[in-house]
């Protein structure tokens, strides 16, 4: 009988890391098992379609691996899952003629057949969008035995013009509180440090009538030790509740991801996003309020096809005006089947790039500038790795998501600590402290 071993390579997003988890969980329950990518004979690549260069990544991926099992002896095959397997479909086949597993978002459940299938020659698709499957009844094999993450929401019924993510990851439906709820009390056995609630736009979460700011308060309340995080926040619908939620509980993260997109009313309006700069602002001043210290960071696209330099000016100027603590920045890309593409793109791509890089620059001063004023704080910082730089030196993490530097040449902390530091220098990037505590 066929050993049947497998690989799971994860780009693009944190729901993606979750979903390979989740798909891993599946295969494993199968009888499959794990394996490096020299010994698998499945191997599959989960991935993102929200910009062409992911996905450009992703196909010279396939090339590459192509090549390499082909001077195998061993019989092995590609499969292609998430995003583009949604998005590309059985067009996958043809390309370069290696892939022979497409699997996506909502079907993982057929995968370890359609694997098996294909080890036989037989090329396996499966690419219904489902209104119910959440994998609830799914425990993921996690690859971290401290950080954990748990989808509460799958999909997106927002349709911002630029978005394929609705396309490929279809609509929104969330997971029950007392599966979410079953899932964070296992955490708490296992002793996890942190858990990361995922869905593409959790404001919407909706059990019944239980809303987001409700499921983090109980969630909140099982686990006062560990560290709750979640992404991704829609501006139009972040409420008060939320705010008050995160300022009330300690172990509730300050720190808030919120895209932006754009400063530009003109241009919110087009990109469908259903908020205005002022209401933008407005929530920015609740949260400040609320929750002093609170680091924010955001998404924002530069070169929107009928961005004018005015436009881009007002992106410039609202990222002045917030400071955010950092950001995501994107050169717009075409996605197919998204209303924007089919607009008159007016922008050049050079002057794409030049927007772009303006946002950045200016970005990454004040993110330089926000770091020099932690100079002289005292940080609780979750003990994460050795540095990637010197291992010597470790990483953890503030609970406003800034990575920290610290020295620990003699091992005395390890991963999962909750250290005490005072920030004594610091980058755009990261802060370097000083442990003021050997608890
Ligand atoms: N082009 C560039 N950036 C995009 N994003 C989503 N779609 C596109 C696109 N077509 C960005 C948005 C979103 C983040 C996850 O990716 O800023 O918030
Ligand atoms: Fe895409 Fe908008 Fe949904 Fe985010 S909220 S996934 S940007 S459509």
């Amino acid at each position: 009988m066929e050993q049947y071993s497998f690989y799971i390579e994860t780009y693009g997003c944190q729901m993606n890391v979750s979903d390979s988890e989740i798909v891993k969980s599946i295969l494993l329950s199968d009888g499959m098992t794990a394996a490096s990518l020299d010994d698998a004979n499945i191997i599959l690549l989960n991935t993102c379609s929200v910009r062409d260069n992911a996905e450009e990544r992703v196909l010279n991926r396939i090339d590459t691996l192509h090549h390499i099992l082909r001077k195998r002896k061993q019989n092995a095959v590609i499969g292609v899952i998430g995003c583009m397997a949604e998005r590309l479909k059985d067009k996958l086949f043809d390309s370069l003629n290696a892939v022979s597993i497409v699997v996506g978002p909502d079907e993982y459940k057929k995968l370890p057949e359609l694997a098996r299938n294909a080890l036989e020659g037989h090329n396996g698709l499966a690419i219904e969008l489902s209104m119910e499957e959440t994998y609830s009844d799914i425990i993921p094999a996690r690859n971290s035995d401290m950080f954990a993450w748990v989808s509460i929401m799958r999909g997106c019924n927002n349709f911002c013009s630029y978005c394929v993510v609705p396309y490929t990851r279809g609509r929104e439906r969330s997971r029950t509180v007392e599966s979410i709820l079953k899932e964070i009390n296992l955490l708490k056995e296992e002793n996890f440090k942190e858990v990361t609630l995922l869905g593409q736009n959790v404001n919407s979460y909706n059990d019944n009538g239980v809303r987001f700011p409700d499921l983090l308060r109980k969630i909140a309340e099982i686990i006062p030790e560990m560290r709750i995080r979640f992404v991704t926040s829609h501006p139009r619908d972040m409420s008060d509740a939320l705010i008050e939620t995160i300022a009330q509980y300690d172990n509730i993260c300050n720190y808030i991801h919120l895209p932006l997109q754009s400063g530009s009313n003109r241009i919110l309006k087009d990109m469908n996003r259903r908020y205005t700069v002022e209401h933008f602002f407005e929530l920015i001043d609740k949260i400040r309020r609320l929750i002093p210290h609170c680091a924010l960071s955001t998404d924002v696209i530069a070169g929107y096809p009928i961005e004018t330099l005015e436009d881009h000016q007002a992106t410039l100027d609202a990222m002045k005006h917030v400071r955010f603590d950092s950001a995501f920045m994107f050169k717009y890309s075409p996605r197919e089947g998204t209303r924007a593409a089919k607009m008159n793109d007016e922008v050049p791509e050079e002057e794409k790039i030049r927007r772009l890089n303006e946002i950045i620059e200016q970005q990454n001063q004040i993110s330089r500038e926000k770091n020099e004023e932690e100079i002289g704080r005292i940080f609780e910082i979750l003990v994460e790795a050795p540095s990637k730089k010197n291992v010597l030196e470790w990483a953890g993490r503030t609970d406003t998501n800034k990575l920290v530097i610290f020295n620990n040449k003699e091992k005395k902390y390890k991963q999962g600590d909750l250290i005490k530091i005072k920030v004594i220098r610091s980058t755009g990037a990261t802060l370097f402290g000083e442990v003021i505590n050997n608890n």
